[in-house]
């Protein structure tokens, strides 16, 4: 392990990226990311503080983090979001701020995130039929999601994504209207193929609707596409645009076509756990060190030992992906 320099692994990977889970709580329950029922969420005295998620930030800035991102849970319902993004924006040495949410709260918050100086945001939509949101998130959203959309538009940050989960069997009847809605905003759409974190073991590999069959769908209803060369992209997506032109559809193929080889991100959840994949079924407490009376080098040490221990592939040794006990919502996607 280096004692100093940026946080490389045994693989030569450098990690740039940290995503930062604010909250396990979500005021949707997307049965891809949650237990279908006895989902128990952490007290808030086990979350970190915006204070200590602000040192940590510094300390990974520190080691060579430039990016930062958002997640939960659904980080808008973490009181004080915007205070938040405020203090992360003006930690030295992080050039990139985003978040990634599930739009309910956009109307409401899109404003004052930006104005606090978050940059970037990812937007989930997996269908814009009604009933089948319901059926997807258990609570029934979707205008308000559509409306957060808006909302985000009008205050225009520097760039806007929307992410649509890809399960069988459910995205063959919505991928083709997300597109056109993206197409008619101009937004890039990425389809992530569904992977093993609904915390209780119903995923199974049958459900993933493989990027390629994204694809085929997709030229078949709307024509011609091509890849984007993205040579030297850190991105999980791959890019395609259509040949008559438009914002780009990505597909992140986290089990069909691993891209783990160019992974650079470290992730914190909101109880303090660095993980280095989101597969992997270790953490490292950095909560313990802050409320130990630790020091910045003692943070530091645990991020190299966090990078240190990364596995080459998904979290395992053999790149074998198993269902762990962790469900997206507590891990931060
Ligand atoms: N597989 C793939 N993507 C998921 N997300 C949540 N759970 C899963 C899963 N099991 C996505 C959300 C959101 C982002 C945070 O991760 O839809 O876009
Ligand atoms: Fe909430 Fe996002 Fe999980 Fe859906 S996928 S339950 S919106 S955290």
């Amino acid at each position: 392990m280096s004692a100093a320099g940026p946080l490389t692994d045994r693989f030569g990977r450098v990690h740039t990226d940290l995503r930062v889970s604010v909250t396990d709580r979500c005021n949707l329950r997307c049965f891809y990311c949650m237990p279908a029922s006895g989902v128990e969420f952490r007290p808030h005295a086990a979350i970190l503080t915006f204070e200590e998620i602000a040192r940590l930030a510094r300390v990974a800035a520190g080691l060579g983090i430039r990016k930062l991102r958002l997640t939960g849970g659904e980080p808008l319902v973490r009181k004080g979001i915007c205070d938040l993004v405020r203090m992360l924006a003006q930690t030295p040495g992080i050039d990139d701020l985003a978040l990634t949410t599930n739009g309910v709260l956009l109307p409401e918050y899109a404003g004052d995130l930006k104005a606090a100086g978050l940059r970037r945001l990812n937007i989930s939509l997996d269908t814009l039929d009604r009933k089948r949101f319901e059926e997807i998130s258990h609570r029934d959203e979707l205008d308000r999601v559509l409306e957060g959309i808006e909302t985000a538009l009008r205050v225009g940050f520097e760039q806007i994504k929307l992410n649509a989960v890809a399960v069988r069997g459910r995205t063959e009847a919505d991928a083709v209207a997300l597109v056109r809605y993206a197409r008619q905003r101009n937004l890039p759409l990425r389809f992530i193929e569904v992977m093993p974190l609904d915390g209780d073991g119903r995923w199974t590999r049958a459900m993933v609707l493989s990027g390629p069959e994204i694809l085929e769908l997709l030229s078949r209803e709307l024509g011609p596409l091509e890849p984007v060369d993205s040579a030297g992209s850190r991105a999980p997506a791959t890019e395609y645009r259509f040949l008559d032109g438009g914002p780009p559809v990505g597909i992140v193929s986290t089990l069909s076509a691993p891209f783990c080889d160019r992974c650079g991100r470290l992730r914190l959840t909101s109880e303090g756990k660095l993980r280095n994949c989101l597969f992997s079924h270790d953490g490292w407490d950095a909560r313990a060190v802050l409320r130990g009376g630790g020091a910045d080098d003692d943070l530091a040490r645990l991020f190299r030992e966090a990078v240190a221990g990364k596995k080459e592939r998904h979290g395992t040794d053999t790149g074998h992906v198993a269902p762990t006990q962790h469900a997206m919502h507590e891990i931060g996607g």
